[in-house]
């Protein structure tokens, strides 16, 4: 999800040409960067609206198939992706909220917990090219999860790390940013994305 160089707390996963400012980019950042979203799936691919599977499995394959997550969330520039979003049904969620933090990894994560004040921010995601839509969400979550050896994690996450992880977890569930936003900015997102899809 968000984009580390930009105000973070406001523009979340941004996408190739947005307010990364992609012009400044170093060419050949700019480059892994492209190379990185072309394997995220988009909008329109089933795979999106699917529901992932809980991983059973704690094993070589997973490790690998995290450190791919990793490695094309940082070079999409991206805060947080969810394996739906590269096409592996799995529960699984990587994120990196600080520039210098590690990756973080999230496997069958579940909300156990939900603060009741909520907060609506501008959210973008990198299977939606060119979308910037608000989302109202809780601040603050509480969520449990395993780890990679299958060790049991607790989060407890506020604004942007909260954010985050919570956009993820609707990737898992097959929601996407489009269903929580209002029916305006869901028109307006619509039509960005049809004249993207022209444009390319
Ligand atoms: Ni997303």
């Amino acid at each position: 999800m968000a984009d580390q160089q930009s105000d973070g707390e406001r523009e979340l996963e941004q996408t190739a040409s947005d307010a990364a400012g992609e012009d400044e980019l170093d060419p050949e950042l700019a480059a892994r960067r492209a190379a990185a979203l072309a394997q995220v799936r988009k909008f329109g691919d089933p795979v999106l609206r699917t529901r992932a599977r809980p991983v059973q499995r704690f094993d070589r394959a997973l490790r690998f198939e995290v450190e791919r997550m990793s490695e094309l969330m940082n070079d999409a520039m991206g805060v947080g992706l969810a394996a739906t979003q590269v096409g592996v049904l799995h529960r699984l969620l990587v994120y990196r909220v600080a520039q210098q933090a590690e990756v973080a990894t999230l496997i069958n994560p579940k909300i156990e917990w939900c603060g009741k004040e909520e907060e609506m921010v501008e959210e973008g995601c990198l299977s939606l090219p060119e979308v910037l839509v608000e989302v109202e969400r809780p601040i603050h979550v509480r969520v449990r999860a395993l780890g990679l050896d299958g060790e049991q994690i607790l989060v407890e996450a506020s604004g942007l790390e909260a954010r985050v992880i919570q956009h993820e977890i609707d990737h898992l569930d097959g929601v996407l940013i489009l269903d929580r936003t209002t029916r305006e900015q869901r028109k307006g997102a619509m039509r960005a994305l049809r004249e993207g899809r022209q444009a390319a």
